[in-house]
């Protein structure tokens, strides 16, 4: 179901345009299938180290942010998404660099098995990049005003050289609210909800196929 959803996301690709590329094992999936076109394109933004180098390990040129203009659509893959397409991502811990390159993106196309959508987010942890030093100030700030278990992912360190720590136990009815909440506690870098900047389409793979499923239809 991966590899097919990432076959059809390639439909999305813009030719001669920048292409933001996601993290995570249905990415790679992606990563290999735009190989297969890379000189239509003009190149890519990675949101992860990892995905950095598969990109380039099939010659496919890998571009700084900063020295690009305008990304045509970013795809990845995400944790759990529900109906209105808001989004947790960071299983993978590359939830800032892929809020980023979300945020530029015209377009996001999500790329996803259907185990992943959910009536209500919060069963898959919620990931909070976090500086080191407030590691225990926001644990305590994340219990007393948010709820939930906050947990350090023991033995991980970002990209961005910080620890991420996964909220268990949340039951997410309004994720704008939360993840605005979540990004004014001092020391937290961003969290995995993607609900004010969600995907604008899902590609869902299921066993009779992918369903493609956009809010504007709902
Ligand atoms: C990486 O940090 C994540 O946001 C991934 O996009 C997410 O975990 C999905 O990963 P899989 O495609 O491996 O399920």
């Amino acid at each position: 179901m991966k590899l097919e959803v990432a076959r059809a996301a390639i439909k999305y690709v813009v030719p001669n345009s920048i292409i933001g590329v996601g993290t995570g094992s249905t990415a790679n999936f992606f990563i290999d299938e735009l190989a297969t076109i890379k000189d239509a394109i003009s190149g890519t933004v990675a949101s992860s180290v990892v995905t950095a180098e598969r990109l380039q390990s099939h010659g496919i040129e890998v571009i700084d942010l900063n020295n690009v203009k305008e990304i045509s659509v970013y795809i990845d893959g995400a944790d759990e998404s529900d109906k209105e397409l808001n989004l947790i991502k960071g299983g993978g811990g590359a939830l800032t660099r892929e809020k980023i390159v979300a945020a530029v993106a015209k377009r996001f196309v999500c790329i996803a098995d259907e185990s992943k959508l959910v009536s209500v987010m919060g069963n898959f942890p919620l990931p909070v990049e976090v500086i080191p030093m407030s590691v225990s100030y926001v644990k305590k700030q994340i219990s007393k005003s948010i709820g939930g278990s906050p947990i350090i992912r023991e033995g991980f360190t970002t990209d961005n050289g910080n620890l991420i720590l996964d909220i268990h136990g949340l039951k997410i009815e309004n994720p704008k609210t939360l993840e605005n909440k979540l990004n004014n506690i001092v020391g937290v870098v961003t969290n995995g909800l993607f609900a004010n900047r969600g995907a604008d389409i899902l590609l869902l793979g299921t066993p009779n196929g992918v369903e493609t499923i956009s809010p504007d239809f709902l």
